[in-house]
C-alpha cells in the first residue's frame, strides 16, 4: 500500500484505531508481560538524552503494515503521517516500508518516560517500547545568601540543586583554608569562631556536569589591641605610639592622655588611622607631652584599650652630664634603654677635658 492510500484508510479508521492502540498499550506500560500470543512485543534499550538535545524514535515496519503509530505513554504523537501531538517539538522524520521515525527536539525532563511504537500488520499487532531517560546538568537553585554574623552564632548554609541524575552536593571552606567540609545540602557551624569566616563553596555534581557557587560569611567580633609599650623620647625629638587592633568590623580609635581625649590637629601632634592601626605622633616632644596615653579601639561589639607611657630620656650631652649623676637619676625612666658601662664611658669622655684642665 502506498503511503497516500494508507493515509486515507487511516483517517477513516481513526477512532477504531485509537481504541485498538489503547487496548494494545494499557496505561502506557511496555507490553512486555502481556502474554498475548497474538502480538509481538519488543522492548528496546533505553535512550539516554541530555536536556535540550534531539532524540529520534525509530521503529521498524516490515510485513504489510496497515496502521502504525508512535505514542507517548497512552497519547498518540503520530498516527502514520498524521500528527496528533500539538507539541511543535515533535515531528515526522521518515515513514516508509522499512521504518517509521519521529524526532523530539529540545528534550525536557517531562519527556522522560515510555514511548511505544504500535504497528498493525495484516497478520497481527506488534509493539516496540522504548524508555527515554533525560539527563539534566546540575543547577544550584537555592543557595544561602552571604552572611554577616557575630562570633559564637550558630550558622547553617544551604545549597539545593536540581539535575538528573540527582546531583550530589558538598560544601567546602575554600578561603582561607579548605579544612571544613560537608557532603550535604546543609553545612552547620555551631558557635562559629572568627577563623571560620571566609568563602564557602557549594558544588553540585552529577555524571553530566557540575555547578559551583560561593557564599561569604563575615564573622564580627569585638576588638582586641596589642599591648602598649613604654616609649622613651628625648625632649625635642619625635615620639610615636602605635596601637594595633584586631576587629570585625574594623575598629575606630580614640586616644586619651590620662582621662582627657586628644584629637587630631592638636599642636605638634598627629593621629593617623589605618585599617587596623592607629599612630599617634609627636613631632617635637615637649615637657608637657610626657605622661600616660591610652588607645581605645571600638566597634559595635565592644572595645579594648591599652596604655603607653611616654617618658623622658635624658641625652648624655655635655650640659646634662655636667650636672653629674643627679641628672641621670632624675630621668629614672630614661636610663632603661642605656647600659651602665656605656654611661660611665660617655661620662669619662665628657669629663676628660675638665679633668685634664685641673
Ligand atoms: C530503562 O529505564 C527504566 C527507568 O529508569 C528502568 O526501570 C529500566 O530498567 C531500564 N531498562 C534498561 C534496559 O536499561
Ligand atoms: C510526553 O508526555 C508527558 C506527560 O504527559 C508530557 O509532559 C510531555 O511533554 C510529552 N512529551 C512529548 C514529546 O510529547
Ligand atoms: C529555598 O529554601 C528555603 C528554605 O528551605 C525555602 O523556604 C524556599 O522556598 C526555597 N526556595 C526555592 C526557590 O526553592
Ligand atoms: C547553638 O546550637 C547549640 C546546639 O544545638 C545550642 O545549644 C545553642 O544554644 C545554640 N546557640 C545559639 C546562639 O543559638
Ligand atoms: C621644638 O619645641 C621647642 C620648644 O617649643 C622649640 O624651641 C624648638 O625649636 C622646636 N623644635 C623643632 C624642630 O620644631
Ligand atoms: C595609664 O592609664 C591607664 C588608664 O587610665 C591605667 O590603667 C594605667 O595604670 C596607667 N599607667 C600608668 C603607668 O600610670
Ligand atoms: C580599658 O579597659 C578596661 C578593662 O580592660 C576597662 O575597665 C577600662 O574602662 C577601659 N578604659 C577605657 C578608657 O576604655
Amino acid at each position: 500500500m502506498s503511503a497516500r492510500g494508507y493515509f486515507a484508510v487511516l483517517w477513516k479508521s481513526m477512532s477504531l484505531f485509537s481504541l485498538r492502540i489503547l487496548l494494545l498499550v494499557p496505561t502506557g506500560l511496555p507490553v512486555h508481560s502481556q502474554g498475548d500470543s497474538q502480538s509481538d512485543n519488543k522492548v528496546m534499550d533505553n535512550i539516554t538524552v541530555r536536556q535540550g538535545e534531539t532524540v529520534f524514535l525509530r521503529c521498524a515496519q516490515g510485513d504489510i503494515v496497515t496502521h502504525t503509530a508512535w505514542l507517548n505513554r497512552s497519547s498518540i504523537l503520530y498516527a502514520g503521517e498524521d500528527k496528533w501531538s500539538v507539541d511543535p517539538r515533535v515531528s515526522l522524520v521518515t515513514l516508509n516500508q522499512e521504518e517509521f521515525t519521529i524526532k523530539i527536539v529540545n528534550v525536557d525532563m517531562t519527556d522522560e518516560g515510555p514511548y511505544v511504537c504500535a504497528v498493525q500488520t495484516s497478520s497481527r499487532p506488534r509493539t516496540t517500547s522504548v524508555h527515554i531517560l533525560v539527563q539534566v546538568p546540575p543547577k544550584i537553585i537555592n543557595l544561602s545568601r552571604d552572611l554577616v554574623v557575630n562570633e559564637g552564632s550558630n550558622v547553617t548554609l544551604m545549597c539545593q540543586a536540581s539535575g538528573k541524575p540527582e546531583p550530589s552536593i558538598s560544601w567546602k571552606l575554600i578561603s582561607p583554608s579548605g579544612d571544613l567540609a560537608s557532603d550535604d545540602e546543609y553545612l552547620e557551624i555551631q558557635a562559629i569562631p572568627r577563623h571560620r569566616a571566609g568563602t564557602y563553596e557549594c558544588t553540585a555534581i552529577n555524571e553530566i556536569d557540575a555547578d559551583v557557587q560561593t557564599v561569604d560569611i563575615t564573622v564580627n567580633y569585638a576588638p582586641s589591641v596589642s599591648e602598649g609599650r613604654d616609649i622613651g623620647v628625648t625632649l625635642g625629638q619625635i615620639g610615636v605610639m602605635e596601637c594595633e587592633a584586631d576587629a570585625v568590623p574594623e575598629a575606630d580609635f580614640e586616644w586619651y592622655k590620662d582621662d582627657r581625649r586628644i584629637f587630631n590637629g592638636f599642636e605638634g601632634m598627629e593621629i593617623e588611622n589605618g585599617d587596623s592601626l592607629s599612630k599617634l605622633t609627636f613631632f617635637n616632644v615637649s615637657e608637657g607631652d610626657y605622661g600616660n596615653y591610652t588607645c581605645v579601639a571600638l566597634n559595635k561589639l565592644g572595645s579594648a584599650n591599652t596604655s603607653f607611657l611616654l617618658y623622658e630620656v635624658i641625652e648624655p650631652t655635655s650640659s646634662t652630664l655636667l650636672q653629674g649623676p643627679r641628672a641621670v637619676q632624675d630621668g629614672s625612666g630614661g636610663v632603661q634603654g642605656m647600659h651602665s658601662p656605656t654611661c660611665l664611658l660617655l661620662l669619662l669622655i665628657a669629663l676628660l677635658p675638665l679633668l685634664l684642665r685641673i
